[in-house]
């Protein structure tokens, strides 16, 4: 079974402070995720590590009919069905690893920043498309390949004779696999791919890709964060849409 990292005591904490002020994941990844949805009514979703839930939450409120929300996490499911509940959304604790324990069939399945943690990208791809209806949607986001590139995750920006972001050091690119770092507490553990190697896998299963998106901030999201402009040295989300 998939690591535990979002029960442990002081990365939760650390996470939920994360998200409580202005954050990459409400500035930059979900409005983009939210531009390549599809239409969502009347659809079955699938949301893969729902986390608190509010991806879910929001794709009930665009629409869809049912919204079944995974989640190994119990502290994240906790918050889920505390502050994020809808009578469309059944919230499940469950890893994405033993998705062949469904049986149900989703008109898309998405999943926001949670790909990462999982080790067999292939065989995870292959259930998402065993369950999904022809003509079904995959949507997900992950960190980008040179995020998750550098052993120990220790890439850095570098700055300018001036002081400014300049350019970004990455290293071990070509080789997948885990990597072990630091994210609030030691032993995090995140699984590398190769942007070739995700597209290849999502290609061979069977899927066509719609988009590939490395998005940039807009003007409103630069000037509530100013960090984000390094988005143009460097991208920290991949976000792939892929049809059956
Ligand atoms: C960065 S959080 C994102 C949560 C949510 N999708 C969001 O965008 O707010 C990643 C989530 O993936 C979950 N997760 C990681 N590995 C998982 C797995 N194998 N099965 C199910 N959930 C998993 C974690 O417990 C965590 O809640």
């Amino acid at each position: 079974m998939s690591q535990k990292l979002f029960d442990n005591e002081i990365f939760f904490a650390a996470y939920r402070k994360l998200r409580s002020e202005k954050n990459y994941n409400d500035l930059l990844e979900q409005p983009a995720m939210r531009r390549l949805l599809p239409g969502l009514k009347g659809k079955a979703v699938l949301d893969l590590g729902c986390g608190y839930g509010c991806g879910s939450l929001f794709l009930a409120q665009s629409g869809a009919k049912r919204v079944l929300g995974i989640d190994l996490s119990e502290k994240m499911l906790d918050v889920a069905q505390k502050d994020f509940c809808h009578p469309l959304v059944e919230y499940r604790r469950m890893d994405m690893e033993d998705l062949s324990q469904l049986t149900e069939a989703f008109d898309l399945v998405y999943s926001s920043l949670a790909f990462h943690y999982v080790e067999d990208f292939l065989k995870l791809a292959k259930d998402i498309y065993r369950l999904l209806k022809s003509g079904g949607v995959l949507l997900f986001s992950q960190e980008h390949p040179i995020v998750t590139a550098t052993m120990n995750c220790k890439g850095h920006y570098n700055l300018s004779q001036d002081g400014e972001y300049a350019s970004y050091t990455f290293s071990d690119y070509g080789r997948g696999g885990k990597r072990i770092g630091h994210w609030f507490i030691d032993g995090v553990e995140n699984y590398h791919r190769p942007m070739g190697e995700i597209v290849t896998t999502l290609s061979q299963t069977g899927f066509r890709i719609e988009a590939l998106v490395e998005p940039l901030p807009e003007p409103w999201a630069v000037s509530e964060k100013p960090d984000l402009a390094k988005e143009y040295i460097k991208p920290t989300f991949l976000i792939i849409k892929a049809a059956k």
